[in-house]
């Protein structure tokens, strides 16, 4: 009662109050030149259409109706640009930092640093890319360490889940796979129970990435916010049990351990709910996206005897230079080049990230106008990887386009980005795509059962049926 009256009676003062912040904001922002385009209906913006329309098509529209440099829009609860071309990738990569931060979505904020049980998350963006970035994680001198293991872990789920087999389904097989690499690799684990437990929570929390972050049951954010408390949870599991052995002198060699170790800028050891929150970032990044490259490598290839014939002659080359059961090594992962140009080509044809998102840290001037400070901007490989401009005939396959000296424009081609913040993750992909390539051709033809099957979840593509194939022994 007392309330609603002190309400009524401050009425009168509050509301030209907030009537002239309104004012003010839009008047700011009518003086400032900003980019052309929408920002759609009050509070969603044009997120519906930019969730569940084609993302590539979301951009090209825009691109043809508003310029073709850079366009507002507002999605995922943000006024936002998304800049384009070349010119657009540029800009956006050698500005890191001077005029550019990264900016997480609200869906993932809150999937990966949320713990309302825990100390509030510390660690900032740019201290943990410089963690992740350090030596020890994921350099080639780590990974060196790895890929002979990679190998036998790859040949052994293959005989495990492939072998005697005519039919089998490519999608669901990748991700165990890739999930029990980075659980090897990032944490030290082989429980296939753990793996097994992990699998349907990262997925459910890769679809929450990019949903609207409403937590209500029934909703993807719900399921998604369910399965990264599970997976922080599993994590701190593993954690404490990495710290148990760590304290009695074992020697360990793996993500974790060094995350362990390492300090902050200000020296502190990293906290528990940080390092947990840091691994799923790793693993959410590191799992689907490989999933994803090997999966649409089966399909393409599947369709293109000519090129697998190219890609067999040049695997069998190396695997007759070893001797019986030898692992792969380094020396063998960069004689891989027309595979690593298929695989590239796959990506460019189906990228396994379309993009992320940046924060203007002061008013940017690019293309004649304005970027407000705090807006967030948006770049996306759908503005360049299939633009006839730079690759003619862009839904053909065709390896040869990134044979060296045949190279298109600088930034026209970025499936893991460029500059500072490029992925971290690549050389591991690499590795753990090659390694997988050099293992399939090397056992098995393949036939694609269903060609034109539709493919579903276009910020994260997948194959609706999880891709089938017939499989042939050589
Ligand atoms: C085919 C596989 C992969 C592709 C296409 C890919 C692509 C990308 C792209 C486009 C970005 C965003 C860069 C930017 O914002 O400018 C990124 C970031 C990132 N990736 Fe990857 N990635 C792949 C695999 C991996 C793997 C295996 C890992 C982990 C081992 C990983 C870890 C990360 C991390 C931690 C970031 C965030 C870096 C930061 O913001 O500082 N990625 N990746």
């Amino acid at each position: 009662m007392e309330l609603t009256f002190l309400l009524l009676s401050l009425a009168p003062l509050v509301l030209p109050l907030v009537i002239s912040i309104f004012a003010f904001k839009y008047s700011s922002r009518s003086a400032k030149n900003l980019p052309p385009g929408s920002l759609g209906w009050p509070i969603f913006g044009e997120t519906l259409e930019f969730l569940f329309g084609k993302p590539k098509e979301f951009v090209f529209h825009r691109m043809k109706k508003y310029s073709s440099d850079i366009f507002k829009t507002k999605i995922l609860g943000e006024e936002t640009v998304v800049m384009c071309g070349p010119d657009g990738h540029k800009y956006l990569f050698t500005n890191e930092q001077k005029l550019f931060t990264v900016f997480r979505t609200h869906s993932m904020q809150k999937l990966f640093l949320s713990d309302e049980a825990s100390a509030p998350i510390e660690i900032t963006r740019e201290a943990e890319s410089k963690i992740i970035r350090s030596p020890g994680f994921l350099k080639p001198e780590a990974l060196v360490r790895y890929l002979g293991k990679m190998d036998s872990i790859i040949q052994q789920k293959m005989q495990a889940y492939w072998e005697g087999k005519d039919e089998v389904k490519v999608f669901p097989f990748a991700k165990t796979l890739t999930l029990s690499l980075a659980c090897r690799f990032f944490l030290g684990s082989d429980d296939p129970e753990r793996i097994a437990r992990l699998v349907s929570n990262f997925d459910d929390v890769t679809l929450g990435m990019h949903s609207i972050p409403l937590n209500f049951p029934g909703t993807t954010f719900y399921r998604a916010n369910k399965a990264a408390a599970a997976i922080r949870e599993e994590l701190r599991l593993v954690i404490s049990e990495k710290r148990a052995i760590m304290a009695e002198g074992a020697q360990v060699q793996d993500v974790l351990c060094h995350m362990i170790l390492a300090t902050d800028p200000s020296g502190k050891h990293i906290a528990e709910a940080e390092i947990a929150g840091m691994m799923m970032g790793l693993l959410v990044a590191g799992y689907s996206t490989v999933a994803t490259a090997m999966t649409f490598f089966m399909k393409y290839v599947g369709q293109r005897p000519d090129i697998y014939a190219k890609i067999l002659a040049e695997q069998t080359e190396i695997a007759t230079a070893k001797k019986a059961g030898e692992v792969l090594d380094w020396n063998d992962i960069q004689k891989m080049k027309y595979s690593w140009n298929v695989v590239y080509e796959v990506m460019r044809l189906t990228p396994p990230i379309q993009g992320t998102f940046r924060e203007a840290l002061t008013d940017v001037t690019y293309a004649g106008y304005t970027i407000p400070k705090g807006w967030k901007i948006y770049w996306t490989v759908s503005t360049t990887n299939k633009n006839p401009k730079y690759f003619p005939d862009p839904e053909k396959l065709d390896p040869s386009r990134h044979e060296d000296g045949k190279a298109f424009p600088p930034f026209t081609f970025v499936p893991f980005g460029a500059g500072p913040r490029m992925c971290p993750g690549k050389e591991y992909a690499r590795l753990a795509i090659l390694t997988f390539v050099h293992n399939v051709v090397k056992r098995y033809k393949w036939e694609v059962v269903f060609p034109e099957e539709k493919i579903v979840g276009d910020m994260m593509p997948s194959p609706e049926k999880g891709l089938p194939i017939r499989l042939q022994s050589h």
